[in-house]
């Protein structure tokens, strides 16, 4: 979809599909709850949990037959991405991306992984076996910082990319399509 406003050229492009959009924003909610709301670890704290890494797996099946940008293929972080994406910023002049950038999607693999985690030492805790361990308490709940810390810096890098690259990616990532402005 290609559209023309004057006086401001902008060009918009559908990029997020149903399911990435639903599943970040279920995503985002879960974690945020479970982080500020409900640490208390009880019932619903480990159900919200368990509903992040249920989400998580559903992205990575999705992420192999979802729609184009949606695609690990369209955005692994490869070298030879991460390296052209590094030189282009260096030389002034940053590529344009309809899908993620690579450093971005980085990030987005780092925030996965460590939702996975917590899904993991979380259940443990809940085990026979491992059951009032003090340092897989210790574990959980440094995973838990370091994913809200990671967060801050992914919505905010979300924040001053989309200016850096004249769209609101905030934006796209609530109706699925991005509008660059030219
Ligand atoms: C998005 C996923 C999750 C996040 C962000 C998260 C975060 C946290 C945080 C911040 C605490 C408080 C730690 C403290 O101050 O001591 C906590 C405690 C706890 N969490 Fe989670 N958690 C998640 C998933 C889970 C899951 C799936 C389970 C279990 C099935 C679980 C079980 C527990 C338990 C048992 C505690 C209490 C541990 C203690 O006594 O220190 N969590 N969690
Ligand atoms: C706990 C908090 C968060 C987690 C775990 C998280 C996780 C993720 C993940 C996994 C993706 C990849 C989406 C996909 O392809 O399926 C993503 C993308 C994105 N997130 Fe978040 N996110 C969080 C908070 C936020 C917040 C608060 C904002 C808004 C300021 C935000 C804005 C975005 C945007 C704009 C993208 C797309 C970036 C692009 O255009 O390449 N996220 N996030």
């Amino acid at each position: 979809m290609h559209g023309r406003s004057l006086p401001m050229r902008t060009e918009s492009v559908a990029v997020w599909d149903l399911f990435v959009r639903v599943f970040h924003w279920c995503l985002v909610g879960c974690v945020l709850l479970n982080y500020f709301v409900l640490s208390d670890g009880k019932t619903l704290h480990q159900a919200l949990g368990y509903m992040a890494c249920a989400l998580v797996a559903g992205r990575v099946v999705w992420g192999f037959t979802g729609s184009r940008h949606a695609r690990f293929a369209a955005f692994a972080p490869t070298p030879t991405r991460l390296r052209a994406h590094v030189q282009a910023w260096r030389a002034g002049q940053p590529l344009r991306h309809e899908g993620h950038n690579p450093v971005g999607a980085v990030m987005m693999l780092a925030l996965m992984g460590c939702v996975s985690a917590l899904g993991l030492t979380g259940w443990l805790q809940t085990t026979d076996r491992f059951w009032g361990e003090e340092w897989l308490q210790d574990i959980h709940e440094a995973l838990g910082h370091g994913l809200i810390v990671m967060a801050g810096l992914h919505a905010s890098a979300a924040i001053v990319m989309g200016h850096l690259e004249r769209t609101n990616l905030v934006q796209a990532m609530v109706t699925g399509t991005k509008v660059f402005r030219r």
